[in-house]
């Protein structure tokens, strides 16, 4: 209780002193509100301003595969060493100890699987990712899919006015289906479609040819998805690219998890993308932390 008998003028104004304001060092998320920067500000490096997401939530489509069949035994040791974590809510809740203390983005959306014809994808209720404290809901974007276009794109628009209700941003994940081509000119589409629509964040596939097009015209930030299992020099080079293009992180899968030293792999990822360190020098984090 203050003693109301001694209520002091405060005299340390500051005069002369501008008023602190601080920056984000994301691109095109500087009008935000309070919850959502400081969901996003846990998600991103404060000093690099990047992002190791770490991904495992493949199970949802596919199932128990390679690298994820025991995600207790192969994920939760790596997952102190990345920035987030990208999941489904099963496999949050079974198996990811809550004390991990990293945020979370959360498959948002769901509905088939590889055995049928992906993206006829619904919505999860939006109570469950405040009582989940998802820091990123993930939804799938099928830009340019035959039947399944209209739907994502309409999960899309209703989880950010879900998300901004309760400050909780939204990651548009652009997903190519067979028949499309993941070249400059298509992901550029499919990620400005995502940020026009309110994705705060998108993640994408890097592409050989063009990619700088890619994040130049996406005016939110772009992470990149890793794609199936490469040698690891070149995953590292493809991050490294990806960076070097305009890309403001990782959002990792089977690179990580699928690699023959996961925990090496991730940190030299890390190198790569909070360090700038070059492809054949992180290489050595990766053989350093080889086991015997
Ligand atoms: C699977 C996904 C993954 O999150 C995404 O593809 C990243 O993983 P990878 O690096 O293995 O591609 O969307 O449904």
């Amino acid at each position: 209780m203050p003693d109301i008998d001694d209520v002091r003028q405060g005299e340390k104004v500051g005069i002369g002193v501008p008023q602190q304001t601080d920056t984000t060092l994301l691109k095109g998320l500087s009008h935000l509100d309070w919850g959502m920067k400081d969901r996003l500000s846990r998600v991103f490096d404060r000093k690099s301003g990047k992002t190791v997401m770490l991904a495992f939530d493949h199970g949802y489509i596919m199932g128990p595969t390679s690298g994820l069949e025991r995600i207790d035994l192969s994920i939760v040791p790596l997952i102190p060493f990345c920035d987030c974590i990208m999941c489904c809510r099963g496999i949050l809740r079974s198996v990811v100890p809550p004390t991990v203390n990293k945020p979370v983005s959360l498959r948002f959306s769901a509905g088939s699987t590889i055995l049928t014809y992906l993206n006829e994808e619904c919505l999860l209720d939006i109570e469950e990712a405040v009582r989940i404290n998802a820091s990123l809901l993930a939804i799938m974007v099928a830009v340019g899919d035959p039947k399944f276009e209209g739907l994502t794109i309409n999960n899309l628009t209703r989880t950010v006015d879900l998300g901004t209700r309760y400050g909780i941003p939204t990651l548009g994940v652009t997903a190519v289906g067979k028949e499309l081509v993941r070249d400059a000119r298509y992901l550029a589409m499919a990620c400005r479609v995502c940020a026009e629509n309110g994705a705060h964040v998108v993640k994408t596939y890097y592409c050989e040819e063009g990619f700088e097009q890619v994040t130049n015209t996406c005016p939110v930030p772009i992470v990149i998805a890793g794609g199936k299992k490469l040698p690891e020099l070149d995953a590292l080079n493809m991050a490294y690219r990806a960076i070097n293009e305009g890309a403001a992180g990782v959002d990792m899968g089977r690179n990580i998890f699928q690699s023959d030293n996961p925990l090496g792999m991730m940190l030299a990822v890390r190198a790569v993308v909070h360090d700038g360190e070059k492809p054949e020098k992180a290489i050595e984090i990766y053989k350093g932390q080889r086991k015997k």
